[in-house]
């Protein structure tokens, strides 16, 4: 299936490893030319050896935190100086761990930690970054957050409240940029086992147990999905949050 992206170029924001670097290597065999931010230079260095060993495409890095205003400035001013976008993959990056209860979290810093990287940091990308993607009339946001939007889970209040926060700000974007041909979707993964997807953050054995699907996700799974939204073929799904999580959010909606 050709997903008419070949040539297009994605900011992959957290792209350098796990759910973000599948990302970057999916789009990348569909020929996307990619910008990948993340904090940690050595390892954007790494990752980008490695997608271009899956196909030659460019392949710019930004090594920067998503939230530092200065850093989301410059990730803005790099991808515009060097050609611009026209897709924006949001990867959000993790909440503070260990995961607590909403009572037991009773640490004021972890709260700022978790509104800054889960929210404040996703509104300084959604409202720097997109705008590079209005003007041609086509254009793809797609943000990767967590099912837990849908159906909190225990021990994730300080993730979930954060990552609602994000999804209303999706849900207003797309009514924004309607008009000028960008979507803006969002894929809300639950169990999908990666590299980083282990003690002491998940109890692996555990939360594939409560799979309905009896296993854990994989990430081409996730950006197989990503990639379709981004693609042109999707370009009548708007202001959308799809699950992938093997059939565990409880939600008929
Ligand atoms: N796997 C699942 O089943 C599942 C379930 C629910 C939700 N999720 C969510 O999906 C997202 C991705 O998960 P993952 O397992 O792939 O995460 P991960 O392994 O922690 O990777 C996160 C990526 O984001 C970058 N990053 C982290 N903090 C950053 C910051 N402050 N500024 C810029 N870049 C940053 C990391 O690189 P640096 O460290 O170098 O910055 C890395 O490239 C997370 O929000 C996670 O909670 C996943």
């Amino acid at each position: 299936m050709d997903l008419g992206i070949a040539g297009k170029r994605a900011v992959v924001i957290g792209g350098s490893q796990a759910l973000g670097l599948a990302v970057c290597e999916r789009l990348a065999q569909e020929g996307v030319n990619l910008v990948v931010f993340a904090r940690d230079a050595a390892r954007l260095e790494e990752a980008r050896a490695h997608i271009r060993r899956i196909r030659e495409v460019r392949v710019d890095v930004v090594a920067g935190d998503i939230t530092s205003e200065a850093d989301v400035d410059r990730l803005a001013q790099v991808t515009s100086e060097t050609g611009g976008a026209q897709i924006l993959v949001l990867n959000t990056p993790r909440p503070p761990s260990p995961m607590r209860d909403f009572l037991d979290e009773t640490d004021n810093e972890r709260w700022r930690q978790a509104y800054e990287n889960q929210l404040h940091g996703a509104l300084l990308v959604l409202r720097k970054v997109t705008p590079l993607l209005i003007g041609p009339g086509w254009g793809r946001v797609v943000a990767i957050t967590s099912a837990s939007i849908k159906q909190p889970m225990p021990r994730h209040a300080v993730s979930t409240i954060f990552r609602a926060g994000v999804q209303a700000a999706l849900k207003h974007l797309s009514m924004e940029l309607a008009a000028h041909g960008v979507t803006v979707n969002s894929v809300a993964p639950a169990t999908v086992i990666t590299p980083t997807f282990r003690p002491p953050f998940h109890n692996v054995e555990e939360r594939v147990r409560a799979v309905p699907l009896k296993r854990g996700g994989r990430p081409e799974e996730l950006s197989a999905l990503v990639a379709f939204l981004a693609s042109d073929l999707a370009g009548f799904i708007t202001g959308e949050n799809i699950q992938l999580d093997g059939g565990q959010t409880r939600a008929l909606y």
